[in-house]
């Protein structure tokens, strides 16, 4: 997903474009997962750890803006998980002690959904909610053609097209044990039976992914954009399904791939700087950042070369790295 976000972006990929919309649910999917995982197992809800998890998401965007005098907006992907971490942290965190109680979970999920639904779809909410915190969220792009917008308007767009699909992976997160006991019993369960089932998953889930394909994904960008609130979940769910569908399928996975999905967000933002450019200040990247003009391929290795240092330094820096080093040497 990662290599073909970078790509999209340097290449203006925009027939990929209902593509990119999947993946970026994909990511807030897994926001809601792995924190929902993290805190309903762990339990731990200690300040270090969220100022600790707050810094990582946040310190490199922060010096970016500081540093470029650019909006928080202009890096919204880090807003917007943010957002959503601090949603799971907050429907988890409260009345914590009451987690192990299903029906209690059961509520909190509905509380966000219906939180969701308040702010995003009933009109007017979203700009009261939000207004106070324009001074943080605002963006007006210095793009003439959408200069007019609201203040809030990218904020809008951005946080509401991935507004349910962190519930939906809470809600995935909390099944996730009990679905790999079912598959385990799956694993065990005679030949004939086991392939029946299979196939009858696979099957079903191919259909529905064929029916999301031909009836959602193939619509054009303005139409496609109101759907994938709605519908991110379809894709995302065919893929769960097909990918773990026998063994051989799941064990599967490539190491240059796993280790850019570490540094997904350091690479995302500083995309914006390395390999593109924007013209004006505060504006988004529309150009391609050029070392040596009318060479594109050397341009290209020159540039990701660049990326490539630059991302290492900044996976050194990582807090991360930097707390666990500290905790280990205390
Ligand atoms: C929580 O979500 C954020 C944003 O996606 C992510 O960086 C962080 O690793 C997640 N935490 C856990 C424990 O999975
Ligand atoms: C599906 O496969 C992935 C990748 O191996 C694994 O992490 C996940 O736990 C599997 N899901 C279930 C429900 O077993």
């Amino acid at each position: 997903m990662q290599v073909l976000f970078l790509m999209y972006h340097y290449f203006a990929a925009t027939e990929i474009y209902n593509d990119i919309r999947v993946f970026i649910a994909a990511y807030v999917w897994m926001t809601g997962f792995g924190n929902f995982s993290y805190y309903y197992i762990r339990k731990d809800f200690s300040l270090a750890r969220f100022a600790q998890m707050m810094w990582r998401l946040n310190f490199l965007v922060l010096f970016a803006c500081i540093v470029l005098d650019n909006s928080y907006m202009l890096y919204y992907i880090c807003p917007m998980h943010t957002l959503f971490t601090l949603m799971v942290y907050g429907a988890l965190g409260i009345m914590n002690k009451y987690n192990e109680i299903g029906l209690v979970i059961a509520v909190k999920i509905i509380a966000c959904f219906l939180l969701v639904i308040l702010v995003w779809e009933v009109p007017g909410v979203f700009e009261v909610v939000w207004s106070p915190f324009t001074f943080l969220l605002g963006y007006t792009d210095p793009n003439p053609s959408k200069s007019q917008l609201p203040r809030l308007h990218e904020w809008h767009f951005r946080s509401g097209l991935d507004r349910y699909i962190w519930i939906i992976g809470m809600i995935y997160a909390y099944y996730h044990p009990t679905i790999e006991r079912w598959m385990e019993k799956l694993e065990e369960t005679k030949l004939k039976r086991r392939i029946t089932i299979k196939i009858a998953v696979a099957l079903i889930s191919s259909m529905v992914g064929y029916l999301w394909f031909q009836h959602i994904y193939k619509l054009d960008k303005i139409t496609y954009n109101k759907y994938p609130p709605y519908t991110s979940w379809i894709p995302i769910t065919v893929y769960i399904c097909l990918r773990n569908v026998t063994q051989h399928f799941r064990s599967y996975s490539l190491t240059p791939f796993a280790w850019l999905g570490k540094i997904t967000l350091e690479t995302y933002i500083s995309q914006i700087h390395i390999w593109l450019r924007s013209g004006v200040p505060d504006g988004q990247p529309k150009f391609l950042l050029s070392l040596i003009p009318n060479y594109p391929l050397l341009n290209f290795m020159l540039t990701s070369h660049h990326f490539h240092i630059h991302c290492n330094i900044l996976q050194t820096l990582s807090i991360d790295k930097y707390l666990k080093n500290s905790i280990c040497a205390q």
